[in-house]
């Protein structure tokens, strides 16, 4: 457990640096390491927040060699003194949260709910069994078509919150409100999981685990936007943990290949209940070369057995779903976008020792669509099916980077690599990753500044 920052140094002036808010954005198609940066960032933070997603997410802490896959208990979970606030603006699915709770009281990591150590939030969605059940039964029918889904009901559970029929944590503790629920929804429900062919659900048998789950998670349920504001106004360092990564935007991303919330920086004021001009820093996860799991557009796709020897390197296999991600060379383009939409102030850059032994690396700096050049990524699927990368290629290294704690002890060709990724984006490089270990990481500048 960390515990070396004191709490006078926390809430006060820190580094040089006062009291300040950060974001955690992924930066590519998710799966960049926001786990392992969150953790990082909680040995200062005494507030981490999840704002949206639900169990799609799958992020990874690799904390004394142990390794703790969360998917909706926020990645401060390991650290001590920090509370995790699970938003209002995220879907979860009662049970699995009640499971991945009982895995991490089993380990110990859970403090007793009085000490504030987690906040679920009164008005995030519920992930109901009918939404997962039609997020499946979709899937299968579209086929070849697929999207390419988690499976965990997330787009059926976002479609309700929309819609104003979603049953929200608050209604889980109370018995009568959540029968008048389920009165509004289940009829039409259950007919269109019957025309899908899917299983349908019994409102009393609903009501029942609803209610018993919603009794489990009872002594965490509170005004998570309330909190969080609290939290801002005492002048505590909050860490906003965004789950997936930006191109997968529900308006933004490569769309309809995409998840069904705001992952971008824009998400975040909506989905914890605060506004704006309260984030200060915004750092950008991105992985030394890309990945996508699931179907869309993935225009520096690797399809030949080097794209395979990278996955079984990097170990590039799906958290949530175990799914072999789809692997790539890195596009500073899709990285241009990403920062258009999130401002990023810093970057995290990830798994660079996955490059490690390269020959050479390629960079996507551009687009050339229909004979013209674009250095921002065309998103629109139209444009996007036309467009040929323009890559440039730079000379690998040979030196293991996995004990490197400062840059300077990086290869030359490492520093170039990272000097390119900087330069073509405006933006510092502020922390470098180089193992997934809490400890394999190479601070590099302060990803609290506000640039
Ligand atoms: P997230 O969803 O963005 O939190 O990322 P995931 O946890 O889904 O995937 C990142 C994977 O890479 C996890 O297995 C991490 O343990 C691992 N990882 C993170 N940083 C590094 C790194 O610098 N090097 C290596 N080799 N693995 C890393
Ligand atoms: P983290 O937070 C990578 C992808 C799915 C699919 C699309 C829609 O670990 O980075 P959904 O189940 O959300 O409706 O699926 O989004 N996807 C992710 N890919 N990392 C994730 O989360 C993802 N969450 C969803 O693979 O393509
Ligand atoms: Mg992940």
């Amino acid at each position: 457990m960390l515990g070396n920052a004191t709490t006078a140094q926390r809430t006060g002036f820190f580094g040089g640096v006062y009291m300040s808010t950060v974001a955690v954005i992924g930066a590519q198609w998710g799966d960049e390491g926001k786990g392992k940066v969150v953790d990082y960032l909680a040995e200062r933070a005494r507030f981490v927040v999840r704002y949206q997603g639900g169990n799609n997410a799958g992020h990874t802490l690799v904390v004394n060699g142990e390794k703790t896959i969360l998917h909706l208990v926020p990645s401060g979970i390991l650290a001590d003194d920090v509370t995790n606030v699970i938003g209002d603006g995220t879907v979860i699915d009662p049970w699995v949260l009640v499971g991945e709770l009982e895995g991490l009281e089993a380990r110990g990591a859970m403090r007793p709910p009085e000490s504030g150590q987690l906040v679920i939030g009164r008005r995030a969605a519920i992930v109901a069994p009918y939404h997962v059940a039609m997020d499946k039964a979709r899937e299968q029918r579209l086929g070849k078509g697929k999207i390419g889904t988690t499976g965990r009901g997330i787009g059926p559970a976002y479609e309700d919150v929309a819609a104003r029929r979603a049953i929200r944590v608050a209604d889980l503790l109370d018995r009568e409100r959540l029968s008048d629920r389920l009165d509004r929804v289940l009829e039409e429900k259950n007919a269109l999981l019957a025309w899908l062919g899917a299983e349908t659900f019994d409102k009393d048998d609903l009501i029942e685990r609803l209610t018993a789950v919603g009794a489990r998670l009872k002594p965490w349920v509170d005004d998570a936007g309330k909190r969080v504001r609290q939290a801002i106004a005492d002048d505590l360092d909050v860490v906003f943990e965004g789950a997936q990564g930006a191109m997968l935007d529900v308006v933004h991303g490569t769309y309809p290949y995409v998840t069904s919330s705001h992952t971008t920086t824009g998400g975040i004021a909506s989905g914890s209940g605060t506004h704006p001009r309260q984030l200060k820093a915004v750092v950008g996860v991105v992985k030394a070369y890309t990945t996508r799991v699931g179907a869309g557009p993935f225009p520096t796709e690797l399809h030949d057995s080097f794209g395979d020897s990278l996955r079984e390197k990097g170990q590039e296999f799906g958290s949530t779903t175990g799914r072999p991600r789809r692997c790539g060379w890195l596009d500073l383009s899709q990285l241009r976008y990403a920062h258009q939409l999130n401002g990023f102030t810093s970057l995290a850059l990830t798994k660079l020792d996955v490059l490690t032994g390269l020959e050479s690396i390629e960079v996507c700096v551009g687009y050339s669509v229909d004979g013209e050049r674009w250095d921002i990524i065309p998103t629109d699927s139209d444009l996007m099916e036309r467009a040929e990368p323009i890559t440039v290629k730079l000379a690998g290294w040979t030196e293991d980077v996995r004990d490197a704690r400062s840059y300077e002890e990086l290869p030359a060709n490492a520093k170039t690599y990272i000097d390119l990724v900087q330069r073509e984006l405006g933006v510092p490089v502020g922390l470098i990753s180089v193992g997934p270990g809490r400890s394999e990481t190479i601070r590099h500048q302060d990803l609290w500044a506000t640039g």
